[in-house]
């Protein structure tokens, strides 16, 4: 597709991969609105990248639905959905609580889900449309503490898996995206420790993946594509 004044939603576009993945889709023409949960990070991103705030959590029924109406107001279309918003919350097994279990879930899974639908909605109405679920190598595999995590990038995967089998007749292309470990606030505000250092991804690699995936031509699509730091050092 061509980039140029394309319609972009991106989820969580106030900080880390969505920023990055947001500047990348304005700096090659397209008008991208960003949502976000804290509305001063919010509004300072937008300011930086030019881009169409919209205070919402993705987890909140009633905020999905004006996402969109606030998207259609202010723009009249939308041509590409990026399912970015994501937290983590990393405990044993044995210490896992049900609380912090569907809270993640509510973000990662039911927001995906919500998202997801009122985008296609308007994309099987157009008969054309992209939906970029950024999910994770957390979809791939295992790990220690990751039990909530894990299984909601698990379930993303699958549902892009059947969004995709739904969605091709209509024309809409549907992209996962897995990161690897990417240097963001990720870990802070998720409760866990981060080693900076060059060797490591930042947004700007996924941002890549994910533009590189919407230019091709609308006769083709990736249907899913890993990203890793080439020789990451902790
Ligand atoms: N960093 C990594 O190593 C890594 C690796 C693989 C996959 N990922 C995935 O990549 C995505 C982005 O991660 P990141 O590293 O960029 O995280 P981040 O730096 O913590 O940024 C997350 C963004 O999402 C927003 N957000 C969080 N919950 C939200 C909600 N319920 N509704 C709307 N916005 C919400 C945050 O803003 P507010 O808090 O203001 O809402 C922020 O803008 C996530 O899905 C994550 O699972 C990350």
């Amino acid at each position: 597709m061509n980039l140029t004044n394309a319609v972009a939603l991106i989820t969580g576009g106030s900080g880390g991969i969505g920023f990055a993945i947001a500047r990348s889709l304005v700096d090659a023409g397209a008008r991208v609105a960003i949502t976000g949960r804290d509305k001063a990070k919010l509004d300072a991103a937008a300011r930086e990248l030019g881009a169409f705030a919209i205070q919402a959590d993705v987890a909140v029924e009633a905020d999905v639905l004006r996402t969109y109406k606030e998207v259609i107001t202010h723009f009249g279309d939308l041509d590409i959905l990026v399912n970015n918003a994501g937290i983590g919350t990393f405990q044993n097994l044995v210490d896992m609580d049900t609380v912090g279990f569907e809270r993640v879930f509510a973000t990662n899974v039911t927001g995906v889900m919500m998202m997801g639908r009122e985008a296609a909605k308007i994309f099987v109405a157009r008969n054309r449309g992209n939906i970029v679920n950024i999910c994770s190598t957390a979809s791939l595999r295992g790990a220690p503490k990751g039990t909530v995590y894990y299984a909601s990038k698990f379930a993303v995967r699958g549902m892009t898996e059947y969004w995709r089998a739904e969605l091709r007749k209509n024309n809409v292309r549907v992209m996962l995206v897995n990161p690897s470990e990417v240097v963001t606030d990720f870990f802070a505000t998720n409760g866990l420790s981060q080693k900076v250092n060059d060797s490591k991804l930042r947004g700007e690699e996924i941002a890549w993946a994910v533009k590189a995936g919407l230019e091709m031509d609308d006769r083709g699509f990736v249907p899913e594509l890993s990203v890793f730091a080439t020789n990451p050092v902790d």
